[in-house]
C-alpha cells in the first residue's frame, strides 16, 4: 500500500525547451515542440535521482496555446495531484504564454501541492541549451515547495501572479514585477527570498467545464497616442463578450476610447482596465480596474469571470 507522496509527474506541452534547429549555432530559427517529454528527461541525467512519471499533454509552440489545451492541462494536473503518491507536478511549456498558463492554473486549481512550470529560451539542439538545467531546477523546486503554481527559469523561482516574460531573447527572460523572485535554486537547493503571496481560492474545474469552443471571446486592446473608439465599435459589431484595455499610466484612456468602452459596457460587454506599464496597479477611474494584473492576466481573469 502506497503511503508516501514520492513521485513527481512531468507534463510536456511543447515550447522551445522541446524545440529543434538544423544548426547547433541557431538559437532562433528552430521549430518549437518537437522533442518528447521522455527525451527531455533523458537529456538531464541527474533527474535519475527522482521518481518521475511523464505525460505528453500537448506538443505546441505556446504562441498557439488555446482554451482546449488549457482545459486538458488543468484536468491532467488535477488528476495527478489527486493521487496520494504524487508529490508535485512539473510542466514544460513555451516561454511566450507561460505566464498566462501559470495564472490560469493558479486561479482554476489554487493547488495544495506544488505545480512548477519551466521552459527554455534556447532549443534542445543549441550548443548550450538552457532547458535541461531549468527542468532539473523545476523538479528540485517541485520536491521542496509546499503548494501553489510556480515558475522556474534561470535559477529563479516566480509566483504565478507576478511572473512576466520581460525579455524576448535572453535566457534570463522572466521577472516577478514589483517584488523580485520568490526564491532561488542553488545547486538543487531552494532558497526562499520571500513569502508566497496570498492567493484567492480555487474556482474549480467546474468553472472551465464548458466546451472550449464555446468559451467567451475576450479581446485585448490598448490606449496610445491617437487611440479612438473604432476598434471597440468593430468588436461590438462582431459580438465580443469582454474587453481588457491596457491603458496608459494609471489605466488612463483617450476620451474617444473611454466613451466607446462605456458604450460597450452599457450594451452588456464586460470591460476591465489594466495598464500598459510594466508594473503597478490601476487605481480609481470610471471603468472597472484589473488591479495589479498585467493585461494578459486580466484577460484570463475576465475570461474566468465570464465563464461563471
Ligand atoms: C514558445 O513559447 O513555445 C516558443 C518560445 C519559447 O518557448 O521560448
Amino acid at each position: 500500500m502506497q503511503n508516501k507522496a514520492d513521485r513527481i509527474v512531468i507534463l510536456g506541452t511543447g515550447g522551445t525547451i522541446a524545440g529543434k534547429a538544423a544548426d547547433a549555432a541557431d538559437n532562433v530559427g528552430y521549430v518549437a515542440g518537437q522533442v518528447s517529454i521522455e527525451q527531455l528527461v533523458q537529456a538531464a541525467p541527474p533527474l535519475a535521482a527522482y521518481l518521475l512519471e511523464t505525460e505528453q499533454v500537448a506538443q505546441l509552440d505556446s504562441k498557439d496555446m488555446d482554451f482546449a489545451t488549457w482545459q486538458l492541462l488543468a484536468r491532467a494536473v488535477d488528476r495527478h495531484l489527486a493521487r496520494p503518491e504524487v508529490l508535485a507536478v512539473v510542466i514544460t511549456h513555451g516561454t511566450d504564454t507561460l505566464e498566462e498558463t501559470a495564472f490560469f492554473l493558479q486561479r482554476v486549481l489554487a493547488p495544495g501541492k506544488p505545480v512548477v512550470l519551466t521552459a527554455a529560451m534556447r532549443p534542445s539542439t543549441a550548443l548550450m541549451p538552457d532547458g535541461p538545467q531549468n527542468l532539473l531546477d523545476a523538479v528540485a523546486v517541485a520536491a521542496q515547495a509546499e503548494s501553489g503554481v510556480l515558475a522556474v527559469m534561470n535559477g529563479r523561482v516566480h509566483g504565478a501572479e507576478r511572473l512576466r516574460k520581460v525579455h524576448s531573447y535572453a535566457v534570463d527572460a522572466f521577472a516577478s514585477v514589483e517584488s523580485g523572485p520568490l526564491g532561488l535554486v542553488e545547486e538543487g537547493r531552494l532558497r526562499w527570498l520571500g513569502a508566497m503571496p496570498e492567493s484567492a481560492s480555487a474556482l474549480g474545474l467546474s468553472r472551465i467545464a464548458k466546451d472550449a469552443k464555446d468559451w467567451p471571446w475576450v479581446e485585448l486592446i490598448q490606449n496610445y497616442a491617437g487611440a479612438d473608439g473604432r476598434g471597440v465599435d468593430a468588436l461590438l459589431a462582431q459580438g465580443v463578450n469582454g474587453i481588457v484595455v491596457a491603458g496608459t499610466g494609471n489605466g488612463t484612456l483617450s476620451v474617444r476610447l473611454s466613451v466607446a468602452l462605456e458604450r460597450a459596457q452599457a450594451q452588456g460587454v464586460r470591460v476591465l482596465r489594466s495598464t500598459r506599464c510594466d508594473a503597478g496597479p490601476v487605481i480609481g477611474g470610471v471603468l472597472p480596474s484589473a488591479g495589479a494584473l498585467s493585461p494578459v492576466k486580466a484577460r484570463v481573469e475576465l475570461l474566468l469571470q465570464l465563464l461563471a
